[in-house]
């Protein structure tokens, strides 16, 4: 893949980037720009596309229509010039070493994330981060402002920028401004105990089409926006009323549950030497008769510690045998600093010293724990090489590790347990549904998964690929755009 050349660095300073002057016609933001740096062991030598189906999703739309992406590339406390990568502009947005701590790990990882997420952690509120979280988003609003051409369309990307269309709506009129929010919404019973509930509400209706995963995320968003802001919400449109009382605009709000990139997962899935590698994977755990696995990032919503719990058990009670099925848990480092991520890697840490230490053989490990970031080559050779894929989360947005599975698995194999909890649930209805907090139930799952007939695992399989194959990332896209378009000028009510 080509790399671009690495722009120039300003100052280190924290002052609102320079804006550039209406250039783009589709401009995505988001908190991170799609680009990893490429080190050449000593020096910065460029930037590589980062995975991720959004990016390749709209790698067309961007070359096609003059695009940028606006986003932090990672690094606190740099300031960088605009730069040209891969058909894109790509805007830095500085931040500094406190606005990581207070708008990303505080207001968004330990604010928001906990809060949308069921509240499995606590939430916790500061007036710091609040204030840290609206600076920043103020921030990006400038920057996107700045980069957008006349008319252009603006797509804003999740929680940690819930403020921006609305900022975005006052510097920049003549926008069209579409918001997607990637995790859930939660219900106006927990979404109340927010102390800024209403601006939160207010920034988001800054929006001409707030986009969600779930039917039911949209509902508890115009549920909100009736019950905090006195909204006048109709089908699922929302009058946005200017300080004059009369309509400014209308915010529409409607699910679109997004997918991933299944052209490129079912090539690799078909790629000689990655069928090799998931032999080879078998091999080296011992030729089990099943392997299960696990891929998650390292967070509390994603239901590993349950997942241990019940496989551990199934061990104990003899139900399972080391021999016959070993668990490959991939847990990707995740949000390092914050103080329940720590918790949580010492947990399962832990969890997976006492089961390997009980149920281990010199030939069997029982859980093959894997606490690294892999690339996507590697990942397809483990969803060949895995008889049961485990998703257990308590709560997601979606989950993409379900669907890149059932993508995978192009000869109609395999079993996918998956949590009733994600909003991939909604689309994989053919997959063995599970309550991760009903410890038993799991268990009998996963046996029953491991033991699933060969007819029936292929009937699942067969009909979750038939949804999976017609609704990818590339659609999402374009049926979300589409909508923002058609919206500017329709008024259903
Ligand atoms: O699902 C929300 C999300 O922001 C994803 O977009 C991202 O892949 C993941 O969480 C981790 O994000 P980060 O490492 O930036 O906190």
């Amino acid at each position: 893949m080509p790399e671009s050349k690495q722009p120039k660095k300003t100052s280190a300073s924290t002052s609102q980037s320079e804006p550039v002057h209406g250039a783009s016609d589709f401009l995505v933001v988001s908190n991170r720009l799609p680009v990893d740096r490429v080190s050449n062991g000593t020096d910065d030598a460029g930037w590589r596309r980062a995975p991720g189906g959004l990016v390749t999703a709209l790698a067309p739309v961007m070359a096609a229509r003059d695009g940028g992406w606006v986003g932090w590339h990672g690094a606190p406390d740099e300031t960088l010039e605009p730069f040209h990568h891969e058909n894109m502009d790509l805007i830095p947005v500085p931040l500094s070493s406190d606005e990581v701590e207070l708008y990303y790990e505080g207001f968004s990882n330990s604010t928001l994330w906990p809060l949308y997420h069921d509240v499995i952690a606590p939430p916790e509120f500061h007036r710091t981060w609040w204030d840290s979280y609206r600076l920043v988003n103020r921030r990006f609003a400038e920057a996107a402002a700045g980069a957008a051409a006349k008319n252009a369309t603006v797509w804003v990307q999740d929680y940690q920028l819930q403020l921006v269309p609305s900022y975005l709506r006052q510097l920049r009129p003549d926008l069209r401004i579409g918001f997607f929010n990637h995790i859930p919404f939660p219900p106006p019973e927990i979404f109340a105990q927010l102390p800024w509930r209403q601006p939160i509400i207010d920034g988001l209706l800054g929006a001409d089409l707030i986009g969600f995963q779930r039917p039911n995320d949209t509902a508890n968003f115009l549920r909100s926006a009736r019950r905090f802001l006195g909204a006048s919400v109709k089908a699922q449109q929302v009058h946005v009323r200017a300080d004059d009382g009369r309509t400014s605009h209308i915010s529409r709000a409607e699910p679109f549950p997004i997918s991933i990139d299944v052209g490129q997962i079912q090539e690799l899935a078909a790629r000689p030497d990655i069928i090799a590698r998931s032999r080879q994977i078998r091999e080296d755990m011992g030729n089990p008769k099943t392997i299960l696995l696990g891929v998650d990032r390292l967070d509390y919503t994603k239901g590993i510690t349950h997942r241990l719990k019940a496989y551990g058990e199934l061990l104990h009670d003899g139900i399972v045998k080391v021999e016959d099925a070993s668990l490959i848990q991939v847990a990707s480092p995740s949000r390092e600093r914050v103080e329940s991520y720590r918790h949580l890697r010492e947990e399962v840490e832990g969890t997976v010293g006492r089961i390997n230490g009980q149920f281990d053989t010199i030939e069997n490990t029982a859980v093959r724990y894997l606490h690294h970031s892999y690339p996507v080559e590697e990942m397809v050779a483990l969803y060949l090489a895995a008889d049961v894929m485990l998703v257990t989360a308590l709560r997601d947005g979606m989950n993409l590790v379900a669907k890149e599975y059932v993508a995978a698995r192009g000869d109609n194999t395999g079993a996918l347990v998956l949590s009733e909890f994600t909003g991939a649930a909604d689309q994989l209805k053919q997959a063995l549904l599970v309550n991760p907090h009903d410890i038993d139930g799991l268990k009998a799952t996963i046996v029953r998964a491991i033991n699933l007939p060969k007819t029936e695992s292929s009937r699942r399989m067969r009909a979750m690929r038939k949804q999976i194959l017609s609704h990818d990332v590339q659609r999402w896209s374009e049926d979300f755009l589409a909508t923002l378009q058609i919206d500017a000028v329709r008024d259903d009510s």
